[in-house]
């Protein structure tokens, strides 16, 4: 980050962007002291560019299938997010993933949420398989992203418990709420730089 300059975020996203919309809601409000840069989604029908683009916040869609696999397309994902000086990849709903390519260029500086208390319950459906398992809490994860599916050290986690009658539905609604508050302190951390890496463990600085 330059100087005193707020953190420039990169926002990569797949579908609705409630989460791209807390960050939205809470740079607004001056809790998180940063500036959307760019919000890239692989899908053009995704309603996050909605709401990105409600706000001006300048919007890219890269679809992966103009592509002939996911290195070369997350090396054209890594030249776009240099072009605008991004600081901090936040994976805010986005349905791949990242290679080496994308790792190596944001070491310790791509966050993703997963809905379930990992190591728990990784990669697709974490709701489902948390009722399928029988748990009586899951939550939401914060973590820096490795080339792992959902395995880079953890910075926050929060708990949601698991009523008798949820559906996934229902238990998603109620993680996604977690997760609006969840990751913006996470990244509200990130910029302050309040986030120290020890290998595995994320250590919080006073
Ligand atoms: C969230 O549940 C997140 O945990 C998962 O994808 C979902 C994205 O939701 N990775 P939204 O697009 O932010 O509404």
């Amino acid at each position: 980050m330059a100087g005193n300059a707020p953190c420039r975020l990169g926002v990569l996203v797949s579908g609705s962007g409630t989460n791209l919309q807390a960050i939205i809601d809470r740079i607004i409000s001056g809790e998180i002291r940063a500036e959307i840069a760019c919000v890239i989604s692989n899908k053009a029908d995704a309603y996050a560019l909605t709401r990105a683009a409600r706000h001006g916040i300048p919007v890219v869609v890269h679809e992966n299938s103009r592509f002939p696999d996911r290195r070369s397309y997350d090396a054209a994902t890594v030249d776009i997010l240099r072009s605008y000086s991004v600081d901090l990849v936040i994976l805010a709903g986005f349905m791949r993933i990242l290679t080496d390519v994308m790792v190596n260029a944001f070491p310790n500086a791509i966050m993703n949420i997963h809905p379930a208390l990992l190591p728990a319950f990784p990669g697709l459906h974490a709701q489902q398989q948390a009722l399928d398992y029988g748990v009586l809490f899951s939550g939401c994860t914060v973590h820096f992203v490795d080339c792992g599916t959902d395995t880079g050290p953890i910075i926050l986690q929060s708990v949601v418990p698991v009523e008798p009658d949820d559906t996934e539905e229902t238990l998603s609604s109620r993680i996604q709420q977690s997760e609006h508050q969840t990751f913006a302190e996470a990244i509200k951390l990130f910029v302050e730089g309040k986030i120290q890496i020890e290998g595995r463990k994320v250590r919080r600085l006073p």
